[in-house]
């Protein structure tokens, strides 16, 4: 069966930044940067994409290119021995869980978006109880959303890499990127969103030695990286052999990083204008709220004080929510999917079908019993399992391809590799250092003094 590939370059960037930039950038990025300081959390988590996540992208990458296959065939492929193909196999039936389990957790939030949207249209249309309903957490609204969700992305994935992936990718980012600049404006022009940007960009350097935000501020970056769990690999599978992988590589991480610093901006500035229309925009701690309080009350209370713009600006803030979610979830769904195209033979359409049942039945017990596992789902897979296939990712990478595949794989788009900065520093980079930062992170989150 013949494999999907990009048509272009810029078919990947626009779909591996599609993947790259969710609700991570919009919600998550944002909220973390309010809870830790501002200015001091955006310095942490740049300095962590590119010195750290952007060479784990590159490993993630070219494992892919060279592999042209899922996460499981490919680590299969570079190994050699009954060990290291075992776990080889292990790491990247992780990884497809893992994938699968953030799908799960992601679709509750993208739908609350959606329900967002849909609310924010009723509004307008007068129809305030089922407005009222939309807004309102409920297992119902839950699971109805996150199913709509589910199926969306299903239709996109069922068509396949070029017709779906690509040219929904297409799509759908100008439309987020116009969107957010558009509310960018907006709010920047309302009172008091100066002091918020103020928060946003200058830092306090004192910050910057809690280990909590640093622990925070890796996370947000592999997170935000889609890192670790096969998706990046798999999008890599789909370059043609002829590109430039160190350059599109940091084209993705600059897009990621670029629409996190812009939500930023959107969404720091927003909650100070808030606070000129009365919201209260800090905890009983004295730190700024942050999570679904913040998206959920604070900013749909700005929005109602904005008169007449009011149904616009929230339906345009909530539909660049939803269409950031999808393109982020349309390559996580892609991680099993591609798997159980590759390794169980099945045809697209079943695989996507039958991922997509899963995933949604999944998400409705994670909906029933959402005050007790939700959060647990959300750590164990971001907090835990995606550093650590990380870790492992640069492991395989680094210690078990060989250099010389390593060299000429990269070598089909860059002739003159081994001359430049890239080849010099990368190789040893994703062998030692790499894996060392994360391992120091992660014991560090450990000690009793984080
Ligand atoms: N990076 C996306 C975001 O910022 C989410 C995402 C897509 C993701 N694919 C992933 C996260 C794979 C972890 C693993 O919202």
């Amino acid at each position: 069966m013949k494999r999907g590939q990009f048509s272009s370059r810029l078919a990947f960037i626009l779909a591996a930044s599609g993947s790259a930039v969710g609700l991570g950038n919009i919600w998550g990025f944002p909220s973390k940067a309010a809870e830790n300081g501002g200015g001091a959390f955006l310095l942490m988590y740049l300095f962590l994409a590119f010195l750290l996540a952007y060479p784990a992208l590159m490993a993630e990458l070219t494992l892919g290119r060279h592999g042209r296959s899922n996460m499981v065939s490919t680590l299969d492929s570079i190994t050699s021995g009954l060990v290291q193909k075992r776990l080889g196999q292990l790491t990247g039936i992780m990884g497809v869980i893992t994938a699968t389990m953030i799908l799960c957790f992601y679709s509750i939030i993208a739908g609350w978006m959606m329900a967002h949207t849909l609310a924010s249209i009723m509004q307008t249309l007068k129809m305030y109880k089922i407005a009222e309903w939309l807004v309102t957490f409920s297992l119902w609204r839950n699971i109805c959303f996150s199913t709509a969700f589910i199926s969306l992305t299903l239709l996109v994935i069922s068509a396949g890499v070029e017709k779906g992936i690509e040219i929904w990718s297409k799509r759908l980012m100008p439309c987020m990127l116009l969107l957010l600049l558009g509310l960018i404006v907006y709010v920047l022009l309302q009172p008091g969103a100066e002091e918020g940007l103020k928060i946003f960009l200058v830092p306090d350097f004192t910050q910057l030695a809690d280990p909590q935000l640093i622990l925070s501020a890796l996370g947000q970056a592999f997170f935000s990286l889609s890192l670790g769990v096969g998706t990046m690999l798999i999008y890599g599978s789909y370059i043609r052999s002829d590109e430039n992988l160190p350059v599109a590589g940091a084209l993705v991480t600059v897009s990621d990083t670029g629409v996190a610093v812009l939500a930023g901006m959107l969404i720091i500035p927003a909650l100070f204008a808030a606070q000129q229309l009365g919201v209260d925009i800090y905890t009983e701690t004295g730190r700024l709220i942050s999570g679904p309080d913040l998206i959920f009350h604070a900013l749909p209370a700005l929005f109602e004080g904005m008169g007449e713009a009011e149904a616009l600006v929230a339906i345009a803030f909530f539909t660049l929510m939803s269409i950031a979610a999808l393109t982020s979830s349309i390559s996580m769904f892609e991680v099993p999917v591609s798997w159980a195209i590759e390794t169980q033979k099945m045809s697209r359409l079943k695989a996507s079908i039958a991922v997509g049942v899963f995933t949604i039945l999944i998400s409705g017990i994670i909906s029933y019993k959402f005050t007790s596992i939700f959060e647990i789902v959300v750590v164990a897979t971001t907090e835990w399992a995606q550093p650590i296939l990380s870790l492992m990712l640069c492991l395989f990478c680094g210690w078990l391809m060989h250099r010389n595949h390593l060299l000429d794989e990269l070598k089909q788009g860059v002739p003159d590799l081994e001359s430049g900065l890239f080849w010099r520093i990368w190789p040893t980079y994703v062998k030692i250092f790499c894996p060392l930062l994360i391992v120091i992170i992660l014991v560090q989150s450990f000690l009793p003094f984080s």
